[in-house]
């Protein structure tokens, strides 16, 4: 199952005065059931086409309209510090002009001067209103200061007339909204990460499975680390009591053969794959469909049989990503792992020797030594998962750069 890109972020909703008002009501219904925290900020001639009560029950928050409302923080300033993206949806020809010119003569348009996050723009009006030559400029100009403009759609207009200025439906505005946060910027900004994550469980019987202590905290920082870089990320997640990374698309799975199929489903689309995932080497032969009973016996012999090795097959796709994996290792770690990545076509190697303390299953902390495919061996000192899941990313940036610069 995966879940959506939108899930804990916080979305403000600019509606101002025109007929598709009401269809803010939709996007907003959207935003929040994809479990967004979204707050919408009306202008006063938008509360003329709909009432701000609708959004303040759609949201679970109230809405703003008043710049002068007495409050103990600057509105329009918090606002810009809550919001990681915003969208003007319908945007009136009125608050394009007053962007585009730096008025700020109410909440909204005072607002827009503060956001620094990225502002969406979904222009809906008249079509000869659009065409006008003083909202073409100002479009022109807001996009080329950095504001997404959502192209209007052509169709029939609430004015009774046939062209251009229809506010696309909600679908079109929230793969912008979607597209807007997957591309704020920073050094993954463009790629496509693929991380796995976790223990997986191979089934004995209904209620008995095999399966190792992995907490899957580790394959969970790298997730969250390569998108608050940027990248567009998948994790494919064994059993684990984790709260999903912010932005993260994640597919749950439960055995190896599951995580290697989710996996393989990516083949080709990714540019970093990064195995963090304790993935089971042997799964029972035959998964018994009924609850195995004890009684009449004083032993029993499971056989075991090899499953799907996830990474070899990822070293296998064309075009290869790099491949970043890991090494829990009890002795010669080092060695152990630096063989592992030549056998298995990787490109980096997370070695860490769960046998010391504070490393490896479970815990908060990891001390690793980062092993790369041109020889260079860095031994880190014990630190957070989310530290090395930054130091990994470091590694694993230089060499797709290395990559491409060839
Ligand atoms: C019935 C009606 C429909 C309107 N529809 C639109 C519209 O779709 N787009 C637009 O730009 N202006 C439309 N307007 C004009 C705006 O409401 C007007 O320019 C107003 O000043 C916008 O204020 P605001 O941008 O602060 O919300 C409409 C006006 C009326 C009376």
């Amino acid at each position: 199952m995966a879940e959506s890109t939108l899930r804990g972020r916080r979305i403000v909703v600019g509606v101002t005065g025109g007929i598709a008002a009401y269809k803010a009501c939709d996007l907003v219904s959207t935003l929040v059931k994809a479990e967004a925290d979204v707050q919408v900020v009306m202008t006063e001639n938008a509360r003329r086409f709909v009432g701000e009560i609708t959004f303040a029950a759609l949201t679970g928050n109230p809405v703003s309209c008043d710049l002068w409302a007495p409050r103990a923080d600057v509105h329009h300033v918090a606002l810009a510090d809550f919001a990681d993206v915003v969208i003007i949806a319908p945007a009136t020809a009125n608050i394009i002009g007053k962007y585009a010119n730096g008025i700020a003569d109410d909440l909204l348009s005072t607002a827009l001067l503060t956001f620094t996050c990225p502002v969406i723009i979904a222009p809906a009006m008249n079509s000869r209103m659009l065409a006008s030559a003083a909202v073409q400029a100002n479009l022109e100009a807001l996009a080329e200061r950095g504001a997404r403009i959502v192209e209007p759609e052509e169709g029939w207009l609430a004015c009774g007339e046939v062209g251009a200025g229809r506010l696309p439906d909600t679908g079109v505005l929230v793969a912008a909204i979607e597209e807007a946060l997957r591309s704020r910027g920073g050094p993954l900004s463009g790629l496509r990460v693929l991380v796995t994550a976790g223990p997986t469980r191979e089934p004995i019987d209904p209620v008995r499975f095999i399966s190792n202590p992995s907490s899957g905290r580790m394959g969970y920082a790298v997730a969250a680390e390569a998108e608050r870089r940027g990248a567009s990320v998948t994790l494919v997640s064994g059993p684990v009591s984790l709260e999903p990374p912010l932005g993260v698309e994640v597919v749950a799975v439960t055995s190896a053969a599951e995580m290697h199929e989710a996996v393989e489903a990516y083949a080709g689309e990714v540019d970093l794959f990064v195995g963090a995932a304790a993935v089971a080497d042997w799964r029972p032969a035959e998964a018994s469909g009924e609850k195995l009973s004890k009684d009449g016996r004083d032993e029993m012999t499971v056989r075991m049989v090899r499953t799907p090795d996830v990474i070899a097959s990822v070293a296998r796709w064309e075009p290869r990503p790099v491949i970043v994996g890991f090494a829990a290792e009890t002795r010669d770690v080092v060695a152990n792992a630096a063989e592992k990545l030549r056998r298995k076509g990787m490109d980096l190697i997370v070695a860490n020797d769960v046998g010391q303390p504070g490393a490896g299953f479970g815990g908060e902390t990891n001390k690793v030594t980062l092993v790369d495919v041109i020889g260079r061996e860095t031994d880190l000192p014990l630190m957070s998962k989310a530290a090395v899941a930054a130091a990994l990313l470091d590694r694993a940036g230089e060499l797709i750069a290395s990559r491409e610069s060839q």
